[in-house]
């Protein structure tokens, strides 16, 4: 299978996969607990139908839209995803170029593996930093002030990982961050070659960002969970939140709202966003679905604050009809990952372009030509 043989999420997919060794697959492909929120993520979309209208004049269509104050030229960005050059050795440094080509946002992580000042320099158009409330206020210091120097737009804190989810997935495999060699792992990196070879030859994984005030993560080999269990502050709360808010004295987003009594008082501390999320179901299985609660969130706080529908998308359909029921721009992990898994920049390139064409055609077919002219009108819920 080649990147041209990728025309969809699947396809993607299933390159990412025959690249990968097991454990790194694994750890972008797998959720919590029995990952009923993950499937569900997906099937969501499937509840609704579109009902198009016809004899339009659809010639030209604008894709454009506006979030949380950063003009982006389709409703689709990239969410913060992390260690993205264990994936592919070019990183974050391809999703950025490709996002960039697209006229798109895209989010980098604290555990991001290239800086924010290297990502300033290949992209300038708008930037989001995802943000974890380490128990290290020197370091929560430090990730601000460095993103804010760096020029990036929004800040994005994330709120649903107060503990590290069940992922079971890496229990089986081992995964930590920097891979570790163990017997079955040793056996999968050897089974990709081409991959060993780029992680061990090109530049040294890192997460430049926690280097100076932590060594879990950076030098020892420690799971996501027991980063998040150990290194974040479990004691986080709303005065946390809107003094980071304050400090940020920007676009400020949280990232992981579920429900309408939270994403209520994301507006009264001063947010300017809320990215509806269950954090690719890697967190509480069982929560609800992002498309599911969208509709009681946009009709709670829609008109006081930017609402992003973020998960399990992937399909242009799917965008349009998160953006139908009132978000204002959706975002994905999986999507773009596995693309760049399969291919780096080329491939995170194709399924941007990829997903563009499809909202674009999917679009015409509805009979619209602006975003803002979907509407609940156009769905049914079945
Ligand atoms: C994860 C984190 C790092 O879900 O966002 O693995």
């Amino acid at each position: 299978m080649r990147l041209s043989d990728c025309h969809n999420f699947k396809t993607f997919r299933a390159l990412a996969k025959q690249r990968l060794p097991d454990p790194i697959f694994n750890y972008i492909d797998g959720a919590a607990d029995d990952e009923v929120t993950y499937r569900r993520n997906t099937a969501s979309y499937d509840d609704v139908d579109l009902v198009p209208n016809v004899l339009n004049d659809v010639e030209s269509v604008d894709l454009s839209v506006e979030v949380m104050g950063q003009k982006l030229d389709m409703p689709f960005y990239c969410a913060p995803t992390a260690l993205q050059r264990l994936f592919h050795h070019d990183g974050e440094r391809a999703v950025a170029k490709a996002a960039t080509k697209y006229g798109t946002m895209f989010g980098v992580s604290s555990l991001a593996t290239v800086t924010v000042e290297d990502i300033a320099k290949l992209a300038p158009g708008p930037k989001m930093f995802q943000f974890y409330f380490h128990k290290d206020r020197g370091l929560n210091d430090a990730l601000l002030e460095r993103a804010r120097a760096a020029n990036f737009n929004v800040m994005a804190l994330t709120v649903d990982t107060i503990t590290g989810g069940n992922r079971e997935r890496d229990l089986r495999t081992g995964f930590t961050s920097p891979p570790k060699l163990t017997p079955s792992s040793l056996f999968s990196f050897a089974a990709h070659p081409s991959w060993a070879w780029n992680f061990l030859t090109k530049e040294k994984f890192d997460m430049p960002h926690l280097s100076g005030h932590v060594s879990e993560g950076t030098n020892l080999a420690v799971s996501v969970g027991e980063y998040f269990s150990t290194m974040l502050d479990q004691s986080m709360n709303w005065a946390d939140a809107e003094k980071l808010c304050a400090q940020w004295n920007g676009q400020f987003a949280l990232k992981g709202i579920m429900s309408v009594e939270d994403a209520k008082r994301a507006v009264d501390i001063g947010c300017t966003g809320i990215m509806v999320s269950n954090h690719g179901g890697r967190q509480l299985d069982g929560a609800r679905a992002p498309f599911d609660q969208l509709a009681e969130i946009v009709d709670a706080v829609g008109d006081q604050i930017d609402v992003i529908c973020e998960g399990g998308v992937q399909r242009g359909t799917h965008v349009l009809k998160a953006l139908s029921i009132g978000a204002k721009a959706v975002s994905g992990g999986r999507y773009y990952l596995y693309a760049l898994a399969a291919a780096g920049e080329a491939g995170v390139d194709r399924a941007l372009g990829n997903l563009r064409s499809e909202i674009e055609r999917d679009m015409k077919l509805m009979g619209k030509t602006r975003i803002d002219q979907l509407s609940r009108d156009n769905l049914r819920w079945r």
